[in-house]
């Protein structure tokens, strides 16, 4: 069976490679050429663990890219959607391209084809949106074309690894046969499946990943508590992590969660549970506690090596988490933000992300090395919990950790941590 992805970005290239390594062949495509060439060219167009290797073993044997999206869908059977649904300015999701690449789509469809839906949408949107949309463009449901939702749980930097040791797929779908031949697909994987109507399964991806960001934000709450106490938050995550009802996952405090899925899936929910009548507080806080997270090791800044004008200011790593070149949300923007709103002189380094960070602060100092950063700076913040940095001489300087690097390991002489 012949199979399409549509959009090729962190989850449609790892979805794409991934179906590709099972065997099956595969057309990406994407509108960005140069993302399309280098992926034709082995060239990962992102920085992902074992991407390189994949794409050599794959492309173009198994895996090609086009941008030619009408020609990927009438060459395939099977269609992921893996295009963005971004944050709008009140955190509503945006439907722009998700529409746009259906109408596209609807125009070539000649023989029946299913469309797995990848993209995180808001409950309704796969019979409202989806089927309504090739619906109005003459095209009978279940007999022209079919629809599953089969949600993402990829974490950045592990994405492969997830792809192919998955904790559980979900399916939604309310046609029997798009959901066998979609299950037929991934027959490689021995973990539970989960099938459910659209909502459900829709509903699942945004109850999941809000469940992860109200963890984090409730270890940094106990956690901000805990630094008044004098506590170190670590041990009391340990000691609750132990009972297997909590476990020990997702329970390190730190500068709050980023990246391009909890800020924006979390936000979503809010404002459509918003729009429907229900005010959830809960997932307000979540939000709220992770806002002012970054604000907190500012504050632990000033305290202990005030004040921050004109002081020179280290700082180690600005993607959202390590073992990703993505800094979207990632809580290393908004300290740097904060930092120059004060007047601090920053320098910083990171092994993956400095290209894309001297875009948005062309003016900061851009250190060669993470020791360049502590030689130039009177006080070091940890904002990514790069390993390597682990590695650093630290020396006498005063290193403030938002990200808990040295969790497992020994701490700099002169250290303080957020919460701990
Ligand atoms: C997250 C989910 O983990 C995936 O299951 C999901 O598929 C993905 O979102 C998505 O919706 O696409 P990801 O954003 O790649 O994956 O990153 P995580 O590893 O979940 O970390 C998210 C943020 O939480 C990072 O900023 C990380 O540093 C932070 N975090 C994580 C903590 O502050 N403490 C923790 O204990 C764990």
């Amino acid at each position: 069976m012949k199979l399409s992805v549509v959009g090729l970005g962190y989850v449609g290239l790892i979805q794409a490679a991934g179906m590709a390594k099972l065997g099956y062949e595969v057309i990406g495509t994407d509108i960005d050429k140069e993302k399309v060439d280098n992926i034709n060219n082995r060239v990962p167009p992102i920085y992902e663990k074992g991407l390189k290797e994949l794409l050599d073993e794959i492309v173009p044997r198994k895996l090609t890219a086009t941008q030619d999206l009408k020609k990927a869908i009438k060459e395939s059977e099977v269609t992921f959607i893996c295009v963005g649904t971004p944050s709008k300015r009140q955190g509503e999701m945006s439907l722009h391209q998700l529409e746009n690449v259906l109408k596209q789509i609807s125009t070539v469809l000649d023989k029946y084809h299913v469309f797995v839906i990848k993209s995180t949408v808001v409950p309704g949107t796969c019979e409202n949106v989806v089927i309504k949309t090739m619906e109005n463009a003459g095209k009978r449901y279940k007999v022209d074309f079919s629809v599953v939702m089969n949600p993402e749980f990829l974490r950045e930097g592990e994405a492969i690894e997830d792809f192919f040791a998955p904790d559980r797929v979900v399916l939604g779908s309310s046609d029997e046969k798009a959901l066998s031949i979609v299950k037929m697909l991934y027959s490689e994987f021995k973990c539970p499946f989960v099938e459910s109507g659209f909502k459900e399964a829709e509903m699942i991806k945004y109850a999941s990943n809000a469940f992860l960001a109200t963890k984090i934000s409730f270890i940094n709450e106990i956690g901000n508590i805990s630094k008044i106490y004098g506590i170190d938050a670590n041990v009391v995550a340990k000691g609750m992590g132990l009972d297997k009802r909590i476990n020990p996952h997702f329970l390190r405090s730190g500068i709050g969660f980023g990246g391009s899925c909890f800020p924006k899936d979390v936000s979503a929910l809010v404002y459509k549970a918003t729009e429907l009548g229900y005010n959830p507080r809960l997932m307000r806080s979540v939000l709220d506690v992770n806002r002012d997270q970054p604000l907190k090791l500012i504050e632990l800044l000033d305290r202990s090596a005030g004040p921050i004008k004109g002081k020179k200011i280290g700082l180690l790593g600005l993607t959202f988490k390590s073992g990703t070149d993505d800094i979207r949300e990632s809580p290393a923007l908004l300290t740097i933000k904060e930092l120059l709103m004060e007047e601090a002189k920053l320098c910083i380094y990171d092994p993956k992300a400095m290209d894309k960070v001297q875009k948005i602060f062309p003016h900061l100092t851009y250190e060669k090395t993470g020791q360049d950063v502590i030689k130039n700076s009177e006080v070091v913040l940890i904002l990514t919990e790069w390993p390597q940095f682990r590695e650093l001489d630290f020396g006498n300087k005063l290193v403030i950790d938002g990200k808990n690097l040295f969790y497992d390991g020994k701490r700099p002489k002169n250290y303080m941590g957020i919460c701990w």
